[in-house]
């Protein structure tokens, strides 16, 4: 758990001091300062002090430390502050940002390097390439705006020199996908004229002591900063590092920003040519001026990329719209011509510098964000502006910043001490008002319209006739000099340390500031001839001309007189502060416990002003009296509803407060809470962060539910889709059904009455599911066809019908003739038509059979040529009966030659050609082969009808016979094997046997 430090450092938040008081307060800071724990809270307010020495507390082991921990569970930390500021950014899409405050040399710089460092660090864990780049422009960006922006001064070696607000833009997941950076009134003074013992912008020095000589050469520099009135007085004096590794350090972070070569190009010869301008001197010629050295002209003129000539113009002259169209050029003073040049000069940086801000606003520009593709968009700004200064001269540059710190502390004030009150009372919270100093009557002399300082210096300005900074300034005195905030010599002529005509003095929050009005008027207008602009715009340079996009005007234009520069700068800070109001703030209090940069010294009476004029005081009562976290009821159950059996899913009591009641009673926080009309306050950190824990412990189990929630009716939903899909499939199939049952009715409805029975229909094709319906009632109607067909058959028929059936199913696919169509008789030689004069003698004998044996029918009796064992045929006839099998001689009134029973014939063979060829196979292997003949008419085809004959009797009989069909049949006679063939003899007049040579051949007459 939290990871609390010792006494020996004090208190961790000044909220924990026994007594409020200053002495106290200091006490605690000291301490801490002398033991290395430069950060303490007050609240969520992070006070600094600059410890002047590298302390080992920003490496990554300290980033793990502080990364998702809240604010109280480590020691305080800048890092602790980010990651709220981050947290509260990504849990509930709050934009926030971070202000960091405190005068010059107090750390603030350092704070946002370090905020933006931990913010680098945390995020983007997936390691994307865009979000990583633009991670490495924002960091790299400081590195240029600092070279470009920041300057040794008396106070800080490292001053900066603008304001900045840098926004960091979010997406969904909390990975920086862009930013933008706004820059505030660049003290450009500082070109031309530095105080006593500061520099210029560090970039000149890190050109002129760190370039290479070769880039150097080519910019006609020298390495000597006392050889240019720019940099003449920082020249003396200890250097600011290793001016080298800053050049190499700038030209590489222009690099990975994005800058070309040639843009790099560009802003050195930028930079030279300032150099130079700076160089360049006038002499009077009688009335005019003129250049003193030409040769500078020229390097000036190559470096801008312009034409000598026109530059000498610009220089030297100035061009007056005279009316009517008409354009006077006119010459100046040695005076003018040196004011013309500085303000040249500054003006080039301030668009240089300018433009620097807007290439690196492209590097981070979001690209490609799509806030219904990524979700909202979400923003942590950081403002690093320049502290409250006070110098032993101050000009218009301290005048704007100062007055730039009182809005913010005005911001201060009213986020948190004023609003916290308000809000309080609003709540119908118990309280007790605590008095704190407010400095809105400061910000309203400055910059309350008609009345205030800025308007009265833009009033002078746009005066006719000439007006001059003590007019201004008597202005003031008459104007002004009731206020409680502002005095001045003349209002106050006892008071030594102001001069008459030059001084005057406002009573800042912070303390007392004497400001000279020298250079006011000037500084406010910020005059700039046309001239240059044109000339500049004119250049061949695409970078230069890309800044003086103005100076496309023609002369004869007439322009709006441009905006001063004290309201142009009034109107950012103006704007800043309502961008800061509508965001979520986090304050960073700078300290500065000395001024002689000392890691050790802590000078008491600085650090006593600097406590009481940033408020800390009141912020501690304030805040002690106070609640560290609210929210509304209803968002306040939405987060934390899960913790608590009453509220979890819903809960079911009359409002939202008593709700929270319940959840916070079954928690123990009661005595730590206080319930407004709308919101609920939590006095401590602690009790949200126990909240915060539970939730974090319930959220895994809420997601599983909803998880199965999902997935159980995500599968309900299939599960409907199946069955649907189901259901209509089935629909369909018993449509398909029905739609083949009914045209099988409308087929098959009148096939009665059809001749043919209904053989001759097509029958539909079925769904696959009635295949086996089809099929059992194509048998079904076939049985009905030959039912029918049947029963009209006379039972005498009926035996020769079941012959032809056997015949056919022994027969019908082997031989193509077989005697269907034929009339079957059986008894044969009994018809007197087919044997003539022989009936008789043949009924006589069938007759004496009949007494001797006692069969019962006449299956079948025809002649026949049968052939022998030896191969000898001979002219018999054959009479089958329902239990022999005979072999008759006709020649001899039909004596029995042979008598076999049939149970001991085993089978029939015959052939498939036209031949009446036909074996009986038996038992005794002694086969019987015959042909048979003499048939009327010639030829008729009886074998089928012997076959059938037989074939049905065994059926009856329940016996087997096998029919071969062959034509070549295998036969035994007398038990050897012989074969049979058949031989096609168109000579022949009858059938005849004769020998081959490995049996019998048939002859059989025909083609
Ligand atoms: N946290 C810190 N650790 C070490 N040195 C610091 C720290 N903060 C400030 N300093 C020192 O103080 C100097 C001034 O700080 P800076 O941030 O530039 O002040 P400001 O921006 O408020 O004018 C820095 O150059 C650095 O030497
Ligand atoms: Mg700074």
């Amino acid at each position: 758990m939290a990871e609390l430090e010792g006494p020996e450092f004090g208190k961790a938040d000044f909220v924990l001091l026994d007594e409020v008081t200053m002495e106290q307060f200091l006490e605690n800071l000291r301490l801490r300062f002398s033991q290395g724990r430069i950060y303490t809270y007050i609240g969520e307010v992070v006070v600094a002090v600059n410890p002047y020495r590298a302390l080992a507390l920003y490496g990554p082991p300290a980033v793990e430390r502080y990364r998702g921990r809240e604010l109280y569970e480590r020691p305080p930390h800048l890092f602790a502050l980010a990651d709220a500021a981050y947290k509260a950014m990504k849990r509930r899409a709050k934009d926030t940002c971070i202000v960091i405050s405190g005068e010059s040399g107090a750390g603030k710089t350092e704070a946002s390097k370090y905020i933006m460092q931990y913010i680098a660090a945390i995020t983007n864990p997936s390691q994307r390439a865009e979000v990583e780049r633009v991670k490495a422009v924002l960091l790299q960006s400081n590195c240029v705006l600092e070279a470009f922006g920041n300057a040794r001064t008396n106070r800080n070696d490292n001053s900066s020199r603008f304001g900045k607000y840098m926004d960091i833009n979010f997406d969904f997941k909390g990975d920086p996908t862009g930013g933008h950076i706004h820059n505030y009134l660049l003290e450009k003074s500082r070109i031309i004229q530095q105080q006593p013992g500061e520099r210029n912008f560090h970039v000149f020095y890190q050109l002129l002591l760190g370039a290479p000589p070769a880039v150097l050469a080519a910019l006609h520099l020298s390495p000597d900063p006392g050889a240019y009135r720019c940099t003449q007085e920082g020249a003396q004096g200890s250097a600011c590092g290793d001016e080298a590794a800053g050049y190499r350090a700038v030209e590489e972070a222009m690099a990975v920003i994005g800058f070309s070569p040639e843009e790099r190009d560009s802003v050195r010869r930028v930079l030279g040519a300032i150099l130079h301008l700076g160089n360049i001197k006038f002499t009077a010629e009688g009335e005019t001026a003129a250049v003193e050295d030409m040769a500078q002209v020229a390097a000036l003129a190559e470096l801008t990329a312009t034409a000598p000539d026109s530059l000498r113009q610009a220089l030297l002259t100035r061009t007056v719209a005279a009316g009517g169209g008409e354009l006077i050029e006119k010459g100046h003073s040695p005076k003018e011509a040196a004011y013309a040049r500085d303000a040249c000069a500054k003006a080039i940086y301030e668009r240089l510098f300018c433009w620097i801000v807007g290439r690196i606003n492209a590097g981070i520009a979001t690209r490609g964000y799509d806030a219904r593709l990524h979700g909202k968009s979400t923003v942590i700004g950081v403002l690093d502006i320049y502290g409250f200064e006070i110098f032993d001269t101050n000009s218009f540059e301290q005048f704007c910043i100062n007055y730039c710190n009182e809005k913010l502390q005005q911001l201060f004030i009213e986020l948190i001490l004023r609003q916290e009150q308000a809000e309080y009372q609003r709540e119908g919270i118990t309280w007790q008002s605590i008095e704190y100093f407010s400095n809105e009557p400061i910000v309203e002399l400055v910059e309350q319209p008609h009345r205030g300082i800025l308007a009265l210096l833009d009033e002078a300005c746009l005066a006719a006739g000439t007006v001059t900074d003590p007019l201004f300034l008597a202005s003031m005195d008459a104007r002004l000099g009731r206020h409680p905030h502002y005095t001045s010599r003349k209002l106050c002529p006892t008071d030594k340390t102001m001069e008459f005509n030059r001084d005057f003095r406002i009573k800042h929050y912070a303390g007392d500031v004497t400001y000279s009005v020298e250079g006011f008027l000037d500084k406010n207008k910020d005059t700039l001839f046309q001239d240059f602009k044109r000339l500049l715009y004119n250049s061949t340079d695409p970078v230069l001309r890309a800044m003086w996009p103005d100076g496309e005007q023609s002369v004869t234009e007439v322009t709006k007189r441009p905006l001063t520069t004290g309201t142009l700068f009034k109107n950012s800070i103006v704007a800043l502060v309502e961008n800061l109001a509508s965001k979520e703030p986090y304050y960073v209090r700078c300290i500065k416990p000395n001024d002689q940069k000392s890691p050790t010294l802590f000078d008491e009476e600085r650090c006593r002003h600097q406590v009481s004029y940033l408020g800390l005081l009141e912020n501690v009562r304030v805040r002690r009296a106070g609640f560290a976290y609210r929210q509304p009821y209803d968002r306040f159950l939405l987060r934390y509803k899960m913790t608590c059996e009453y509220t979890w899913p819903n809960h079911l009591m009359a409002t939202d407060r008593e709700a929270t009641q319940a959840l916070l009673e079954q928690h123990g926080f009661q005595d730590d809470v206080a319930y407004g009309h709308t919101k609920v306050f939590i006095r401590t950190p602690r009790t949200l962060f126990c909240l915060e824990q539970e939730r974090t412990q319930l959220i895994p189990i809420i997601v599983l539910l909803l998880q199965k929630a999902w997935r159980g009716a995500l599968a309900r939903r299939r599960c409907r889709y199946l069955r649907a899909a189901y259901a209509i499939m089935a629909w369909y199939r018993r449509q398909k059904v029905k739609t083949h049952v009914r045209e099988l009715l409308r087929r098959f409805q009148g096939v009665r009455a059809l001749p043919d029975l209904g053989k001759g229909l097509a029958w539909p094709e079925p769904p696959a599911v009635l295949a086996r319906f089809q099929n059992a009632s194509q048998r079904l109607f076939c049985r009905w066809r030959a039912r029918q067909i049947i029963k009209n058959i006379p039972p005498s028929e009926m035996g020769q019908i079941r012959a032809k059936v056997a015949a056919m199913e022994a027969l019908g696919a082997l031989r193509k003739d077989w005697g269907c169509q034929r009339s079957w008789a059986g008894d044969y030689l009994s018809l007197p038509s087919e044997n003539p004069g022989l009936a008789l003698p043949f009924a006589r004998r069938l007759q004496a059979l009949k007494d001797k044996v006692h069969f019962g029918s006449v299956l079948f009796s025809c002649h026949v040529r049968k052939i022998n064992h030896f191969g000898k045929s001979r002219d018999r006839a054959i009479l089958v009966t329902d239990q022999h099998l005979y072999k008759l001689d006709p020649r001899q009134q039909y004596r029995v030659m042979r008598a076999l029973p049939l149970s001991t014939v085993t089978g029939l063979s015959v052939t498939s050609c036209p031949a009446q060829l036909v074996v009986f196979h038996t038992q005794s292997r002694a086969d019987v082969a015959v042909c048979l003949h003499k048939t009327r008419p010639t030829g008729d085809n009886r074998v089928g009808e012997l076959v059938g004959v037989l074939l049905e009797h065994c059926r009856a009989t329940k016996r087997e016979l096998q029919v071969r069909v062959s034509d070549c049949i295998q036969l035994s006679l007398r038990g050897r094997r012989r074969l049979l063939t058949v031989e096609t003899r168109p000579d022949a007049a009858a059938p005849d046997f004769g020998k081959s040579r490995d049996g019998f051949v048939l002859y059989w007459p025909g083609r």
